[in-house]
């Protein structure tokens, strides 16, 4: 860097800290891109400049997150599509803390993570965005229907067909959060394969669903009007009765989903 590089990198600098807000914040600021002024800011300071949660929410339409997810799935995948989605719709709207967000951190989730088909991506993804937004104390109520709504809901829905590579393509229901059975399930009632681009499709169509259902849920939340209405089917719930909860008489195990997708039901002689 010649005199005058290193000038004009100093002038934009000095301006870019001026339109930051001042100085803790740009030094904040220059810590997070990488600038040379790493010493001057304090892990406090840091943490102000990105605040903890819950971020302030503003109402979205749950069709503009629908189509961002679809858009974004083929960016990064699904986790990182549906918590982009609902993420850039809000720094859209209401800026800055959301600007602050690294999607980046999201792309882990693709398949279920590395390919295990544990947890549907784009419900992880959908999770993370509720997580940010949302009291502490209410997050597993929204995550919690969710989910259940995901186990019991036919994809992909229809809404992507104007603009997705594939129209009206087969639904399944995948009677799980689970990747492993999503895509399985999916793949029985297609014919396609795994690797396909149909398949894709779908997941990215499945991705803008699952945001536009996390918003559907947060805008009514925050209108005071969210109502669980997922529950275990009646079979789960007789497994429970012994098996899961402060009440069940054996207490030895965790979850909520259908238990004889992978037992069958072991009682029976
Ligand atoms: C009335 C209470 C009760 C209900 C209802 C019940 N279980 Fe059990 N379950 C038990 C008990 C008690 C054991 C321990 C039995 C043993 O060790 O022989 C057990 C054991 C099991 C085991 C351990 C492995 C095995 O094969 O013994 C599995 C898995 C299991 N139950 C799954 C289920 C599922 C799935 C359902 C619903 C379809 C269910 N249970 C419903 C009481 C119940
Ligand atoms: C996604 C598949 C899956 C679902 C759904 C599932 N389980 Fe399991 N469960 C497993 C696996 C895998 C194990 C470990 C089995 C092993 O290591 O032998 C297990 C273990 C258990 C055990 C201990 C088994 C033992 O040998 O003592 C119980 C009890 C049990 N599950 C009950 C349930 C109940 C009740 C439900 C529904 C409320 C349920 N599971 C849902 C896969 C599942």
């Amino acid at each position: 860097m010649d005199k005058k590089e290193a000038m004009s990198a100093k002038m934009t600098r000095r301006e870019f800290l001026a339109g930051a807000g001042g100085f803790a914040a740009g030094a904040a600021v220059g810590a997070v891109l990488g600038g040379g002024a790493l010493s001057l800011v304090s892990p406090a300071q840091a943490a102000e400049a990105v605040p903890n949660g819950p971020w302030p929410y503003v109402k979205l339409d749950p069709e503009v997150v629908r189509k961002k997810g679809y858009e974004s799935y083929w960016q990064g995948g699904c986790m990182y599509g549906a918590g982009k989605a609902i993420i850039e719709a809000l720094r859209e709207k209401a800026g800055s803390p959301y600007n602050l967000f690294p999607a980046d951190m999201l792309r882990y989730g693709a398949g279920g993570v590395a390919g295990w088909g544990t947890l549907c991506g784009a419900l992880n993804g959908a999770c993370a965005a509720i997580n940010l937004v949302t009291p502490n104390a209410d997050v597993a109520k929204l995550t919690g229907e969710l989910l259940g709504w995901y186990t019991n809901q036919p994809f992909p829905g229809k809404a992507h067909d104007a603009y997705a590579k594939f129209k009206d393509q087969k639904q399944s229901v995948a009677r799980s959060p689970l990747c492993h059975a999503s895509v399985s399930n999916w793949c029985a009632a297609s014919g396609f394969k795994e690797g396909s681009t149909e398949r894709k499709d779908r997941c990215a169509k499945l991705t803008g669903d699952v945001a536009a259902k996390a918003v559907e849920l947060l805008n009514a939340y925050f209108d005071g009007k969210f109502v669980e209405q997922f529950k275990p089917s009646e079979g789960t719930a007789a497994c429970m009765g012994c098996h899961v909860g402060p009440k069940s008489a054996l207490e030895n195990t965790l979850t909520k989903m259908d238990c004889t997708p992978c037992h069958g039901d072991p009682h029976k002689k």
